[in-house]
């Protein structure tokens, strides 16, 4: 098993996230995606392997809304895969959402990435709804072809606050 700890994105981050992301999306964010969402101030968060400090081995960004947090972005560096990482930071996701009270964790995925759709469900995610045409596909794709979203979400158990 990988250690690895969260640290805060910074917009020098950006260089490094964005070769894992290129190498891991259809349809990539840009670099303006993750500063816009560093302006916005949501969770935004590299992981980083704690046995080579300065390698960032993934990335994730949270929105949090009112009573709910959507999961944005969450994409593991191919060499670092199916170690269990994403997992572990998802269930790290959660147990932040359920501190503050967060009812649910919602996101979307491409109807075609079964490997994700597997992960949400590891970690008891399930489908509510489908999004047609949510997502661009790649210039090599029929021109102006979309897919479907599926959209998953966890109801949490969240704490009562006895004070
Ligand atoms: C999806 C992704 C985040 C999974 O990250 P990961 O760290 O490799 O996942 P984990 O090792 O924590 O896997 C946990 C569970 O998810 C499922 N899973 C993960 N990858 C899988 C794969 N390639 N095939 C089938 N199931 C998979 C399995 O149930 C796995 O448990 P197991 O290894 O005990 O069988 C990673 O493949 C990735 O970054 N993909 C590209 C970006 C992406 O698609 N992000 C999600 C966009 S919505």
């Amino acid at each position: 098993m990988v250690n690895f700890q969260f640290r805060i994105m910074q917009a020098d981050d950006l260089e490094e996230v964005l070769i894992t992301e290129t190498s891991s999306h259809l349809t990539p964010w840009k670099e303006l995606h993750f500063l816009d969402c560093i302006d916005s101030n949501y969770w935004n968060y590299v992981l980083v392997d704690c046995n080579a400090p300065f390698a960032l081995i993934g990335h994730c960004v949270v929105m949090p809304g009112f009573e709910e947090a959507h999961l944005l972005n969450i994409t593991i560096h191919p060499d670092y895969r199916r170690l269990g990482i994403a997992k572990k930071a998802l269930q790290a996701i959660e147990q932040t959402c359920i501190e503050r009270n967060f009812g649910r964790i919602l996101l979307e995925v491409r109807q075609s990435n079964v490997e994700a759709v597997s992960l949400y469900q590891a970690v008891g995610f399930q489908q509510v709804g489908i999004r047609k045409g949510y997502y661009p596909l790649p210039l090599t794709h029929q021109q102006n072809a979309r897919e479907d979203a599926i959209v998953m979400q966890k109801t949490l158990t969240t704490k009562i606050d006895l004070s």
